[in-house]
């Protein structure tokens, strides 16, 4: 089999717009803070009505296969992992062979998968099983993953946001997936779903998505533990994993403040599992909780205050960094946690990365959600390949930085509009193409058959 199968390249796209979360607040007529302390959101990426799900998607695989200069026929197989559902039968995939077309090569398997935010994560398995398989003939994959979050107006919309990342995946990867290593928790859930074709809005159970998030992460991190500590054993290693062994920890990330308190929950996880007699300074004042079970704190306010607060330094060390483009953008569902992965690398030297264990928590409602990990490559030298995937995301801040803010009233305005023209036919959206980043692809019209033409802005 070919060896450490993993991420070669990354690229991340998301609008040239955002609302910022302070204004919104004063907008809706919330308490200051709610936004930006309580769920922990700067400011909100949003696509007007040019854009779609395979505009995102074009314009990420575009950006990727310009930059690494690859040619189009070195990509054997394509996934794209999307909930941004506009067609029940035609997949993102096919719209995005179009870019292929003039290399000739069709010979690309792959097509879309969808469970909420988990669909990039299981296209991102798909595609190293793929290589790992018979079938592999030799080239590259393509992992696609990009959303459109938006919720009607109400207390999940500060939580929107919008973009799509593109992974390379290929052998001898500088983040390499760890073999055998996946915790795993499936269960059917009525947290977050979609079942109104005719909008482009979720229902929502917001306390509920946040107890099935915390129940499948506390499962998914007791499978992967269990797993290590197996395969430890086979090479005489006798000792519990605990998060001391991840140095850098990612999450899907709703909201800022939902991923410091996972954080804290893993922390806790190993502390309940350790014996009273352990000598860990950082479980300072978790003693009082030691006789709780897991699942009997998700709402519990001081265990959540103890937690944070003991867990703080280790947010600080390993998560933090990887939040920046999620308080920056917002939601992006299913690229949400690979936007963490792209913000991780952009915040650290290819030095400081090197050799480390990057843990990494999926989950999609309904729900779908695991737990794996990444190897970085202990080479970290001018021109190799870590040293290259952390130079090409290192311009994201200012990049982020480059876009134009909007008000809450011209946010709203484009909501309404997109409600307005969701599904319409024979129409070309209205907007003006200086509010995209130049090379972004557009929707350019829809024609009475519901085809869409897609066009690039220079
Ligand atoms: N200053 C500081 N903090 C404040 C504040 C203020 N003035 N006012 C309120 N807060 C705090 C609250 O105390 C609360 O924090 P804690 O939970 O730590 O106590 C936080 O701000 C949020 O306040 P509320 O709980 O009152 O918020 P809400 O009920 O209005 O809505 C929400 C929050 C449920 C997350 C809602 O935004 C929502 O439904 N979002 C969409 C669903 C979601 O994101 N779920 C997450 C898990 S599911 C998932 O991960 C899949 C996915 O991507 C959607």
């Amino acid at each position: 089999w070919p060896k450490d199968v993993g991420i070669l390249d990354l690229e991340v796209y998301f609008p040239a717009q955002y609302v910022d979360q302070t204004d919104l607040e004063k907008y809706n007529k919330v308490e200051a803070g709610k936004y930006t302390v309580g769920l922990g959101q700067t400011q909100m990426g949003f696509c007007s009505v040019q854009e779609d799900i395979n505009s995102l998607c074009l314009t990420v695989v575009q950006r990727l296969m310009e930059r690494t200069k690859l040619p189009w026929d070195s990509v054997g197989r394509l996934e794209v992992g999307t909930e941004t559902i506009i067609d029940k039968s035609k997949a993102v995939k096919t719209v995005l062979m179009e870019l292929f077309q003039e290399s000739g090569n069709t010979d690309i398997e792959g097509i879309d998968t969808t469970n909420a935010c988990y669909g990039g994560t299981a296209s991102l398995f798909n595609a190293a099983n793929w290589m790992e398989s018979s079938y592999w003939d030799g080239r590259y994959a393509l992992v696609v993953c990009g959303d459109i979050a938006v919720y009607p107006n109400g207390n999940a919309r500060p939580t929107g946001g919008a973009g799509a990342v593109a992974m390379l995946i290929g052998p001898n990867a500088p983040l390499a997936l760890e073999q055998g290593l996946r915790g795993t928790h499936m269960e059917n859930a009525y947290d977050f779903y979609k079942p109104n074709l005719a909008s482009e809005y979720p229902l929502v159970d917001g306390k509920l998505s946040i107890q099935c998030y915390f129940r499948a992460l506390d499962r998914c991190y007791t499978s992967y533990r269990r797993k290590i500590q197996n395969q430890w054993k086979q090479d005489g290693i006798d000792r519990p994993f605990t998060l001391d062994d991840i140095q850098y920890m990612i999450f899907h990330t709703p909201f800022c403040k939902m991923v410091q308190k996972s954080l804290a929950r893993l922390m806790f996880s190993d502390f309940l599992s350790s014996s009273s007699a352990t000598q860990n300074t950082s479980y300072k004042g978790l003693e009082a909780f030691r006789n709780l079970k897991l699942e009997e704190t998700y709402t519990n306010k001081d265990v959540d205050k103890a937690l944070l607060k003991a867990s703080l330094d280790i947010f600080n060390k390993k998560t933090k960094a990887s939040l920046y483009l999620s308080t920056h953008n917002g939601n992006m569902y299913t690229s949400s946690l690979y936007g963490c992965l792209a913000s991780l690398l952009a915040h650290h030297s290819a030095q400081e990365l090197a050799g480390s264990r990057i843990g990494a928590f999926s989950y999609g409602s309904g729900l779908a959600a695991s737990l794996f990990s990444f190897r970085v490559s202990q080479d970290a030298s001018p021109g190799s390949p870590l040293e290259k995937l952390v130079s090409s995301v290192s311009d994201l801040p200012k990049r982020l930085a480059s876009r134009k803010r909007m008000s809450p009233e011209e946010f709203t305005e484009v909501m309404n509009q997109r409600e307005q023209f969701y599904h319409k036919v024979n129409f070309s959206p209205p907007g003006d193409t200086n509010n995209l980043f130049p090379g972004t692809w557009y929707l350019e019209r829809v024609d009475e058959m519901h085809r869409r033409k897609y066009a690039r802005h220079p």
